[in-house]
């Protein structure tokens, strides 16, 4: 039997998605390099926005129709799943919706489906670690997640993820190490830690800025990362961390959401503009060179136009290296569904499309700047462009590298010299491996 998933959403996803792989194949199931090859199609899901969810809808509609000569079991997964139920059965050919919680039960509900048919629905909640307890898949690549917390107990108001993913709960410490530890031999060289809301790990007396640095010293060699963090609990602590372990890569991914405190207050985001400064400049002054990345929501309920150009204003002060940006969406169920004031369609698409244009000019600057430095780039692998065979690589701040050198360098931690950039991507040479 062979299976195919396809992820939607965030990092959570993604590393649920590889352990439901891991579960599979421990079942005697390979992959499916096709929907219509599959006897088991996943389909994880995520409903941050209402577009997210229509398109899973009409991908669902699609892989029901590949599952039917091969009467394969289509499953959903992930947090439409949780969110919906069993209003997923109205597709005739999903046998099975499972929320985020159920995966441990996933080798059970699979035989069911497959050796009676049946239809089953598991959306209870389960608050240990249960599912993700494994050592580590063998399959990560160079680039592995290890996930610490899951859940968010936040309540900001425009955000269904507490309500389809239930409240924060820490994975145990040596979990997470010896996960770690495990990826680093099958071969990860860039560990990322995982959560909702990384600052906010707390298991018995280790918080994040402690676990962060016994990772980084569990596996010297490798790069170490984290997202989400979240700039109200974010604290000095982590950004010396990151100052002195010279494998904790200089990133940090901080949502913003917007640059209007009225808004901020609105959203129940418990910072200010002024404490995000803070953050930002504490940062850069430990780590010159960091990059800040975030996110962005424009359009939120009652959000006017002087409010949209705090924003827009405070995006272009804060230099961000790059953002993911979104119009708002009113999630069923959260506070900001149920208020008035809602910003014209139109009006959002313009507000977010200057903002996009701002973003791409700040993440171009961003890369300029990198040209004429020598940076640590891990390789990645080999690609061609114009047909010429280059090798690509990450810098410590995630952007892309293409370069000239042997194959044999994959994996492996080299100096490239930058010598042009071309929107966010950059081109150099190699200076020593
Ligand atoms: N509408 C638009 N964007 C949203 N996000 C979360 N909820 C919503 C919503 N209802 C965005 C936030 C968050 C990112 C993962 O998705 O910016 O940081
Ligand atoms: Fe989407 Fe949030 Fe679920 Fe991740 S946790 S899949 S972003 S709804």
């Amino acid at each position: 039997m062979r299976y195919y998933v396809e992820t939607y959403g965030c990092q959570m996803n993604v590393y649920d998605s590889k352990k439901i792989e891991e579960v599979l194949t421990a079942e005697g199931l390979s992959r499916a390099a096709r929907p219509e090859e599959a006897d088991v199609i996943i389909v994880n899901t995520c409903s941050v926005r209402e577009h997210a969810e229509n398109r899973a809808l009409t991908r669902i509609g699609e892989l029901s129709l590949k599952a039917a000569p091969r009467k394969a079991v289509v499953a959903v997964c992930g947090c439409m799943a949780q969110r919906m139920g069993s209003e997923l059965f109205k597709n005739r050919a999903v046998r099975l919706v499972l929320g985020p919680d159920s995966y441990s039960k996933l080798a059970g509900y699979l035989r069911a489906a497959v050796t009676d048919g049946a239809k089953l629905l598991d959306t209870a909640r389960d608050r240990s670690f249960r599912f993700q307890a494994s050592e580590g898949f063998r399959d990560w690549g160079l680039r592995g997640f290890v996930s610490i917390t899951k859940g968010c107990s936040n309540s900001c108001s425009y955000c269904i993820v507490p309500a389809v993913r239930g409240p924060a709960v820490s994975r145990p410490r040596d979990e997470v190490l010896k996960e770690t530890l495990a990826q680093w031999r099958s071969g990860v060289r860039d560990v990322t830690l995982i959560g909702q809301n990384v600052n906010a790990y707390r298991y018995g007396g280790t918080g994040f800025s402690t676990l962060l640095s016994d990772v980084a010293e569990l596996v010297p060699e490798a790069r170490v990362r984290f997202t989400t963090s979240h700039p109200r609990d974010m604290d000095d602590s982590v950004i010396g961390v990151m100052a002195v372990r010279p494998n904790v890569c200089e990133h940090i991914h901080l949502p913003l959401q917007s640059g209007s405190d009225r808004v901020l207050e609105s959203m129940n985001r418990g910072y200010t503009r002024d404490r995000y400064r803070a953050i930002v400049s504490a940062a850069r002054k430990a780590m010159p060179g960091v990059s800040i990345t975030t996110d962005i929501i424009v359009g939120y309920p009652g959000e006017s136009v002087e409010e949209y150009e705090e924003t827009y204003s405070f995006f272009e002060e804060m230099q961000f290296d790059s953002a993911f940006m979104f119009k708002f969406s009113a999630r069923p169920g959260t506070a900001a569904s149920r208020m008035s004031d809602e910003v014209p369609r139109q009006e959002k698409e313009r507000r977010l499309a200057r903002l996009m244009e701002l973003e791409r000019r700040l993440a171009s600057a961003a890369s300029a700047r990198l040209v004429g430095r020598e940076m640590e780039v891990l390789v990645e692998g080999r690609k061609i462009k114009d047909g010429v065979e280059l090798l690509t690589g990450r810098t410590r701040c995630n952007r892309t590298v293409l370069f000239r050198g042997a194959s044999e360098l994959s994996g492996k931690l080299v100096s490239v010299r930058i010598d042009s950039s071309k929107g966010v991507s950059l081109s150099g040479c190699l200076v020593s491996a």
